[in-house]
């Protein structure tokens, strides 16, 4: 999500005339686009804002932006203008896309100032934006969330769901599949399985909206994050099984193992429940690839309900884990929960998780020597091919004479080496 906000960031300085620079001392300009899931992620934003200081020193005339769901966190702006009173536009989620507009008053007036709307505001269309990720394209089919499970910021600075209109999500997915730029269209929202909620029509949904992309002619995957397993529904599994053009990939995060934890986390769905949506994916779809969320040491997790955790990641046979460390979030339900867990515990359960999911990795990349498999060719470094399957496995192709290969073509491998990170197959 963040990602596709920076590309709209982009595209707005585009617009303006700027053009990209490696080198920030060489910078007119510099947007921070932060994000504040994670204490983590502020500590470092917060960092390199600092950095800036004496470059804004060096260049009077530099212009920082701050802006991000970091930003919309109440308080935070006049934090950021108290530690660094060098930034000159602070702007919010709400308005990211006034920012073109922003930069021109700020352009003419030469006045700092902080900028942020409490609430959502009717979905901007049209917005110029300027794509970095070579194949894969993300459109944003609805923005905010009402899920509100109990450590999450996020309903609190990017607002209620809203979904954008069929026709304008078909419309860009349409453009960017007649470009021949992008062999993947990757959906996003918060939680994509309650697109279409908010029209109240008795028809628009997720899996409405993914049969009608699925109608466009053009040799291209769809894929979506992030999906929330108390609304991933058996109707999405059959459509995705029978529709060639979705990608069998899959992102459900469970978060949890333990229907204790699942419970206060508020996620409203059981374990049993999710290892039946695993069954019933498998089952109908063998070839997919699934990966998931996970947080360790969420206030109460006992180490039986660690365990539960673990036996899920086996269980489900993950070949991808986002594993984090619970970090306390300002404003959210259990920030004020008891028994929270000591850093040495959770750091002890995310070295075990990851231990635990490096070893299924493994056997799943040993499992696909001798098979073939689908890839799509992304680059050359050398005279090796880098090529991704469908699940984002990365696959070394060694160049040989006799076989032309373009990237960006799909092409069928077979797999001869499995090593610690990568595969190593051959085009057949
Ligand atoms: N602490 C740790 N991880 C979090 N996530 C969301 N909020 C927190 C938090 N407070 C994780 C969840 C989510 C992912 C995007 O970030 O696993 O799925
Ligand atoms: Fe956060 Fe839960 Fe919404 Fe995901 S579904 S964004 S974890 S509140």
């Amino acid at each position: 999500m963040n990602i596709h906000d920076s590309e709209k960031i982009a595209g707005m300085l585009k617009n303006l005339g700027y053009e990209e620079t490696e080198d920030k001392s060489n910078a007119d300009i510099i947007v921070f686009n932060t994000c504040c899931i994670r204490e983590s992620a502020e500590l470092k934003i917060m960092a390199k804002i600092g950095d800036i200081k004496a470059l804004k020193k060096a260049n009077k005339n530099l212009i920082v932006v701050v802006c991000g769901c970091m930003t919309q966190q109440k308080g935070m702006p006049e934090n950021l203008k108290k530690k660094f009173p060098f930034i000159n536009i602070i702007i919010g989620t709400h308005n990211l896309e006034e920012l073109q507009n922003y930069i021109e008053k700020y352009n003419k007036t030469h006045k700092s100032f902080n900028e942020i709307w409490e609430a959502e505001k009717q979905i901007v269309e049209n917005n110029a934006v300027y794509r970095t990720s070579n194949y894969n394209a993300w459109v944003n089919i609805m923005y905010g969330c009402n899920n509100f499970c109990t450590y999450c910021i996020v309903p609190y600075v990017r607002g209620r769901e809203r979904s954008r209109k069929v026709e304008d999500i078909k419309k860009e997915v349409e453009e960017l599949v007649k470009s021949n730029k992008y062999k993947t269209i990757t959906l996003l929202g918060q939680n994509v399985n309650s697109y279409g909620n908010d029209f109240k029509d008795g028809k628009t949904n997720f899996v409405y909206l993914l049969n009608e992309l699925c109608k466009i002619e053009g040799d291209f995957r769809l894929k979506f994050m992030t999906s929330h397993p108390k609304d991933f529904s058996l109707e999405l599994i059959d459509f995705i099984a029978s529709n060639p053009k979705m990608s069998k990939s899959i992102h459900l995060p469970v978060q949890s193992g333990s229907n204790s934890i699942l419970k206060i986390m508020n996620r409203r769905y059981t374990v049993e429940h999710y290892k039946n949506l695993i069954d019933q994916i498998k089952l109908k779809i063998p070839n997919a690839s699934i990966t998931t969320d996970i947080i360790v040491g969420f206030p109460g997790e006992t180490d039986e309900d660690f365990e539960g955790t673990c036996d899920l990641l086996k269980y489900c046979n993950y070949s991808g884990v986002f594993g984090f460390v619970y970090s306390k979030r300002k404003g959210t339900p259990a920030e004020k929960f008891e028994n929270q867990i000591p850093i040495n515990i959770k750091r002890q359960r995310i070295t075990k998780l990851f231990e635990i999911q490096h070893k299924i990795v493994k056997e799943l990349s040993d499992r696909l020597v001798g098979q073939t498999i689908e890839v799509l060719v992304e680059a050359k470094i050398n005279n090796f091919y880098i090529a991704k399957t469908d699940g984002g496995k990365t696959i070394k192709i060694k160049e040989e004479n006799n076989k032309e290969i373009n990237l960006g073509n799909y092409y069928i491998v077979k797999i001869n080496k499995a090593l610690t990170n990568e595969l190593i197959g051959e085009i057949i």
